[in-house]
């Protein structure tokens, strides 16, 4: 593997991969630079016709509203709900016994459904909601693995107009408790145990954890995975299978405003606390549009997201984009590399996967198994692949183009977060790629990279990376917290969106997205910050202070390493750095590993006593220190 660090890769990537003969067998994506001019031409106009490709129940009044800028709408005055889009327009019609759902559990085994037999599940349990006195407006929790109530849960919250909260799987009890808390949860839905790595994890009992003494949840509603075999509190608990048994199996769709609230999803920020991004039915149109140019969707296909539905990347791309597009989509419990390194090349042959949409942590982790895995496949389904959720370095690139698209699939690298609820910047299947390059932004979408005071940089040079007009699936605000939404993405560049990451443009016009700019850190693509790991070390008995960075890590692309004050009297030592360890894992999960742990006296501070994390990480990774005058010491 590659000694450099992918800031330096990226930087001297120069190859263009051009189109393979696969790709080009389909005209439609040929037109990439004709969509692009029109887009650019009038930016409402595409979006408009965009919205026209999905159903309503009433017309739009207003394509966009800036009135109240930067608490933008679109399609003001439509009626819509997207669980409408993904279910009920295929109901009567020959999608109806397509398959919508291919699920295959930890340990192997297989579940098939039908859309016929996906909109009966969700009205059913829609009915269950509705029993549970869940209404319009209401936030239900969601505490699953990538199993199918999964996608159920989401749809049947989406279609009565409940708001859905999902908390991936590996927060702790912690993390969950003070994401309920925050949005107030009426209910909690979860599984009895879940499996991975051929391991069992006690899901309820995490939850009965998370909510003990909680004001707001109200029922807990518990997916049979292995038999429900666990304590349930009377009058609270409710098995999922019980619960449905009996409802009837249609239920109808409530009618929502384009811009009433589809779900709150939690993500990392530069403080401890973590922000709830809210979307709304109307995100419907943008990541329909960008499923549909991006992964080349031609119908009778299978696409496989590896993500997970607790992140934005399973809302859009595993759920909501595939149903809106009828196609079939794969759901996997499990981790590509168990029992064996080449579980997801055989499971690619084994559901002949067209589309496969991974993350470059993953596409490192299997290459450190060596090329031996993927090329006893032939892995002929393949047509196209994604890749999402951090930079991949160049070689990471080759080595999926190569091997696993046997040279012959296009490499759609998605830049995108959760804030923006749809690809950004993105290659469409026919442009020449640039291995390490996000490519170009999306039609419709004007993207720049600028310095502090929103000046565009000169080519080549590297800065801000903002999105400079609004678009349809953007985060409406954080909820409960309007101003932090304002000033996070509105205040520090004014009129532009500040993405937090960092950028530069190559002098073809192409983005190459360097990293975050803030204190956010990416673990194995997962977002995580830097003071939120903190705050868990401090919580420690022996711990005085903390300061985290994030560094270059050759599998999980960044790693965390913790600089710790302890307490006076206290001696550093084996067992406290396992102990701390122990701390972060129960406040936050296993998503939060920190890799090193070092003892120091001090920490680099500004005089108003804030750590500069900034001079840790250039000491630590033996850089310039930079500017710094506004040290107190
Ligand atoms: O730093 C960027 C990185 O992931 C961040 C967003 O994280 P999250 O909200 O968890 O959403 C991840 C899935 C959409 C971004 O600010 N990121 C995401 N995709 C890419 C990326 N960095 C480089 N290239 C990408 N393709």
């Amino acid at each position: 593997m590659s000694k450099l660090g992918t800031t330096e890769v990226l930087l001297n990537e120069k190859k263009l991969y051009k189109p393979s003969a696969k790709i080009l067998k389909n005209a439609k994506v040929k037109q990439w630079k004709a969509v692009q001019a029109k887009a650019k031409k009038d930016p409402l106009k595409f979006w408009d016709d965009s919205a026209k490709e999905l159903e309503w129940y009433a017309p739009w009044k207003q394509t966009f509203d800036d009135s109240n800028a930067p608490f933008f709408k679109w399609f003001v005055g439509g009626k819509c709900n997207i669980a409408h889009n993904c279910l009920d327009r295929w109901i009567g019609t020959p999608v109806e016994n397509k398959t919508a759902i291919i699920w295959e559990s930890d340990a192997g085994n297989k579940r098939k459904m039908t859309y016929k037999e996906l909109n009966r599940a969700v009205c059913k349990f829609a009915n269950g909601l509705k029993f549970l006195k869940v209404k319009k407006g209401d936030r239900v929790a969601i505490y699953l693995q990538n199993i199918p109530e999964t996608a159920i849960a989401m749809l049947a919250c989406a279609k009565i107009g409940a708001v859905h909260s999902v908390v991936y799987a590996g927060f702790s009890a912690n993390a969950l408790r003070e994401r309920i808390d925050d949005q107030r949860a009426k209910i909690l839905i979860t599984s009895d145990v879940g499996h991975r790595r051929g391991k069992v994890i006690a899901m309820k009992e995490l939850c009965d954890k998370a909510i003990s003494g909680s004001q707001s949840i109200q029922h807990v509603i518990v997916v049979r995975q292995d038999g429900g075999h666990v304590p349930m509190k009377i009058n609270r608990d409710i098995f999922y299978d019980a619960l449905t048994d009996t409802q009837p199996s249609t239920c109808p769709t409530e009618v929502m405003d384009s811009e009433d609230p589809l779900f709150i999803l939690y993500t990392s920020g530069t403080t401890a606390k973590p922000k709830g991004v809210v979307h709304v039915h109307g995100y419907m149109v943008g990541v329909h549009k960008t499923f549909q140019w991006v992964m080349d969707i031609r119908g009778d296909e299978t696409y496989w997201c590896t993500a997970d539905p607790g992140w934005i990347t399973g809302h859009s791309y595993i759920v909501y984009a595939p149903f809106m597009s009828g196609i079939t989509t794969v759901m996997f419990e499990g981790v590509p590399d168990f029992p064996k390194p080449d579980r997801i090349w055989k499971m690619i042959e084994k559901y002949e996967v067209n589309i496969l949409y991974t993350a470059p942590t993953l596409v490192r982790a299997l290459m450190s198994y060596g090329e031996k895995w993927p090329d006893k496949y032939k892995l002929k389904s393949l047509r196209l692949l994604g890749s999402v959720g951090e930079p991949i370095n160049p070689e990471a690139w080759r080595w999926y183009y190569k091997h696993v698209g046997k040279g012959k699939c296009q490499i759609m690298d998605t830049w995108w977060q959760t804030e923006t609820g749809m690809f950004m910047i993105t290659p469409l299947p026919s442009m020449p790629l640039k291995a390490g390059s996000a490519t170009l932004p999306f039609p419709g979408i004007e993207a720049a990279v600028v310095d502090e005071n929103g000046k565009k940089v000169p080519v080549g040079k590297g800065g801000f990376l903002v999105i400079k007009t609004p678009w349809p699936s953007m985060l409406r605000t954080l909820f409960n917290n309007p101003e932090r939404y304002v000033d996070t993405y509105w205040n520090k560049i004014p009129g532009y969106y500040l993405t937090g990451d960092m950028a530069h443009v190559d002098k073809d016009g192409y983005f190459w997205i360097q990293g975050r700019s803030d204190d956010v850190i990416k673990i194995a693509g997962h977002r995580i910050g830097n003071a939120e790991i903190e705050s868990a070390i401090v919580s420690h008995k022996s711990v005085a202070e903390a300061g985290v960075i994030g560094k270059p890590h050759p599998i999980k692309g960044q790693c965390a390493k913790a600089f710790v004050i302890l307490n006076r009297g206290v001696n550093p030592n084996d067992k406290l750095v396992n102990e701390i360890k122990r701390t972060i894992r129960s406040k936050l999960g296993p998503i939060a590993v920190v890799d090193e742990i070092e003892f120091v006296e001090k920490l680099p501070k500004t005089r108003s006593g804030k750590i500069m994390r900034r001079v840790l990480k250039a000491q630590e990774l033996g850089e310039d220190l930079g500017d710094t005058s506004g040290l107190a010491d």
